[in-house]
Order: structure tokens, then sequence, then C-alpha cells
């Protein structure tokens, strides 16, 4: 006879494997290019960099498809040196230009790790982009806490901008100058201010989460911009992740971007919007194309440019159909970037799962979140992503957002 205890057991275990099978049943079947005989032998050689000259002429302007790099050498120096000459053409730091290196005592700068990555990338002949001149986190021990608003707005802010960009010169495509400012619970109609003050982070407050007031206006960001705009020849770019659909985060966006051209003169021909894009293969949690496209073209109206800056996508079980659903993701991304007219930058984040700062068991389902598996092995992904870039440079259609699945997007 059966216990109860075997029961409850026998029954658990039903709910979990039924649970299970409505997790698989939400990752659909995808349509991907590489099913296609003729660009799956295309994509072999996942040779990308041969193809971005062809993509550039037929965006009529640079297009940087990159990825990150930290100083110096990783531990896989050789493997990805061979990536940032053949996969990849851009780079940018993924910690090393941050307030917290670059000035870890007041006025004491410490250039030599973020200018190693700029000279890193010359050497691969890839172009290099600034991450970031400020941002709450990630900062020296001599701040938060230590300064007053005016000395932040006046003095501390300028210093710290201008000496980093002139640091590294002219050869940049961009600067993150203001890195995610703006609250994850922001509501609609909110203006600027209010989606800054609603993130309760520092410098509004004296410490992140913290209830005493530090600067009570957006002055902070525009000492940033406005150093910025002074030395910075490559785009100004607003910053942040969980944007890009239709919602009120991105609402805030776009009243923060119109805050600056009218508070701080800058033009909206200098600035960019970066989607960092931390997203996940699992519906809810990455922006659908056509509202990444809807947003991208509306940038596009008042003349700012939308860049992918920090692109990796974690997957629920590393298994075909997932690893299909991402594959598909990141190509209707790179897809709403290649066609729009004013997204020229594409970055991932992290080059391999195992150097990635999402890691399994940290609620981002298997994490797997890279382009490349933890051995450093190429995945369907890594050849979709070569065969839409064959496919834009040969002059083809936009095509279908292959995330919808068969049903709806069928490729060839
Ligand atoms: O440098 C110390 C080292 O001395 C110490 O031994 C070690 C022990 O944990 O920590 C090292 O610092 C780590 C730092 O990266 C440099 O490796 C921090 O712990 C770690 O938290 C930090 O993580 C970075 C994270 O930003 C910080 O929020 C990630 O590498 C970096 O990928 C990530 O990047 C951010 C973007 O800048 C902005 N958008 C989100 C994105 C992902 O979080």
């Amino acid at each position: 006879m059966t216990s109860p205890s075997t029961m409850v057991a026998f029954s658990l275990s039903i709910v979990v494997t039924a649970l299970a099978a409505l997790a698989q049943a939400q990752t659909p079947n995808v349509s991907l290019l590489i099913d296609d005989p003729y660009y799956y032998d295309l994509a072999q050689s996942l040779d990308v960099r041969s193809l971005l000259p062809f993509v550039s002429l037929r965006k009529g302007a640079a297009f940087h498809w990159g990825s990150t790099y930290s100083y110096p050498a990783a531990a896989e120096a050789n493997w990805t040196s061979e990536k940032f000459s053949t996969y990849w053409g851009h780079i940018v730091a993924e910690n090393d230009c941050k307030w917290y290196a670059t000035e870890p005592e007041r006025q004491d700068f410490t250039l030599s790790a973020c200018e190693g990555v700029s000279q890193y990338a010359a050497e691969h002949f890839a172009t290099f982009r600034g991450h970031n001149t400020f941002w709450h986190n990630q900062l020296p021990a001599w701040l938060p806490g230590n300064v007053t608003a005016s000395d932040l707005v006046n003095n501390v802010i300028p210093t710290h901008v201008s000496t980093v960009i002139k640091s590294l010169g002219w050869n940049v495509t961009s600067w993150d100058v203001t890195n995610e400012l703006i609250s994850d619970t922001a509501t609609y109609n909110m203006t600027s201010l209010e989606c800054v003050l609603n993130a309760d982070r520092w410098p509004t407050v004296t410490y992140d989460g913290g209830s005493t007031p530090l600067v009570t206006n957006l002055s902070f960001a525009y000492a940033a911009w406005r150093t910025a705009l002074m030395y910075d020849p490559g785009k100004l770019v607003y910053n942040d992740y969980s944007t890009g659909a239709q919602d009120a985060k991105t609402e805030c966006v776009f009243q923060l971007i119109a805050d600056l051209n009218i508070n701080a003169s800058i033009p909206y021909n200098r600035m960019g919007v970066g989607f960092q894009s931390h997203v996940g293969a699992q519906e809810g949690y990455y922006v659908p194309k056509a509202e990444l496209e809807t947003t991208f073209a509306r940038l596009a109206a008042l003349g700012v440019d939308a860049l992918v800056t920090e692109m990796d996508l974690w997957i629920q079980a590393n298994d075909t159909i997932n690893q299909r659903y991402q594959a598909a993701i990141w190509g209707d991304y790179l897809d709403a970037c290649l066609y729009a007219s004013n997204c020229f930058e594409f970055v991932n984040w992290d080059n391999r799962d195992d150097t990635s700062w999402i890691t399994p068991g940290d609620g981002h389902g298997v994490a797997m979140a890279t382009l490349f598996d933890m051995y450093g092995n190429p995945k369907p992904v890594t050849y979709e992503i070569m065969a839409r870039f064959a496919r834009y440079a040969e002059g083809a259609a936009e095509m279908c957002a292959t995330a919808l699945g068969t049903e709806s997007c069928t490729v060839y």
C-alpha cells in the first residue's frame, strides 16, 4: 500500500513536471537564418569583421559591433585576441573606465587601465567606446557622502568628466555620460526630475536608498553633459537598462533627453540613447523587435542615435529549443539596430559564459547569457549573428521578427 508521504511526493513530482513542461511550452519553436544551408555554410567562419565594411557601406556610416574587455590581458588571452581580430571589431572597458578605477582618490587619476583597454582596441584595429563618466555605482571610497552639492556640481563632476574624456582622446565613438539615472518604478507623466528622484540613488540622496537629499535638481546631470559636450567629439549617451519598450521607464528617457536638450543645451544630433539590453529568453524579459523599432524611430525623428550597449540574454534551460530562441531574439535585436537609420553601435556584455557577470543560480535561468560558452565555443546564436550580418551586407530587405516563432515568422 502507498504511504501518504509517498503520495504527496508523487503529486509534487507531477506538479513540478507540469510546471517544467509549461515553462518549456512558453519557449516557441523558431525559424533561423542558419536553417538555410546557404547561410549555415556562410556562417561557419564566424568572421564577422570581414563583413563589417560592407555593413557600413550599406548603412552609410561605420557600424561598430563589439564586446567588453578588461585590462590587463584576460585569462584566455589568445582566445580573446583572436575574437577581437575576427568576430568583434569594437571594444568597451567592462570596469576600467569607471569612476572607482579612474579617480580612486580625489584629483588623483589612475587612467592606465582605461587607456590600456583603448590601446588594446587600437592593437586589434578595433574602435573603442567609453563607459562611463557618471554612475551611482562603482564609485571610489571618497564618494558618495563626502562632498557638498555645490562642490559636486561645480568642481567634482566637471573635473572627473573632463579628465577621463580628455585622456582617451579623439578616437572614441561615444561616451556613456550618465548611466542609470532613472527609476525602475517610474510612472507615466512623471517629469524628468521625478523620474530621477524616484530612483532614490546618489546624488539626489546622500547615499543610495537614503533619505537625506543631496542634490535636489538635475544640475549634476547638466554638469556632466555640458562638460562632455566640450571634450567629447563622439556621441554623448544616456545609458540605461530595462528600456526600449513602450513603457513608463522609456518615456522617462525621452523626458530626460528633452530636459538635457533644453536646459543643458545639448544638441540632439550629439546625443545617443544606450539600451543596455540585459535580457532573458522568456516572454516579458526581452523587448519585442517591433517595440524596439518604434523606440529607435522615435529617437531618429529627434536626430538622436540609438545604441545597443550591453547585450546579454539568459536562457531558461540549456537545450536546443532555448538555444534557438536565444539566437532568434539576439538576431531580432541586431536586425532592429541594423535596419534603423540611427543605430551604429551594438555592444555585447562579457565575451563568454565563464566570465559573464550573469551566473547560474543568480535568478537568471541557467544563465549561459553570452555569445560563447564557458569553453569559448560558439552556440547557435554566434552563427546566427554572422548570418544576419551577411544577409544585411547582401542588401536584403528586413525580415520578420524570428522571436515570434514559426507560427508568425518563417525566414526562408
Ligand atoms: O576589483 C575587485 C577586486 O579587487 C576584488 O578582489 C573582487 C572580489 O569580488 O571584486 C572586484 O570588484 C568587482 C568588479 O566587478 C571588478 O571585477 C566587483 O566585486 C563586481 O561587483 C563588479 O561587477 C561589475 C558590475 O558592473 C558592478 O555593478 C561587473 O564586472 C560589470 O560587468 C557590471 O557591468 C554593469 C555596467 O557597468 C552597467 N550596466 C549593468 C552592467 C551589469 O551589471
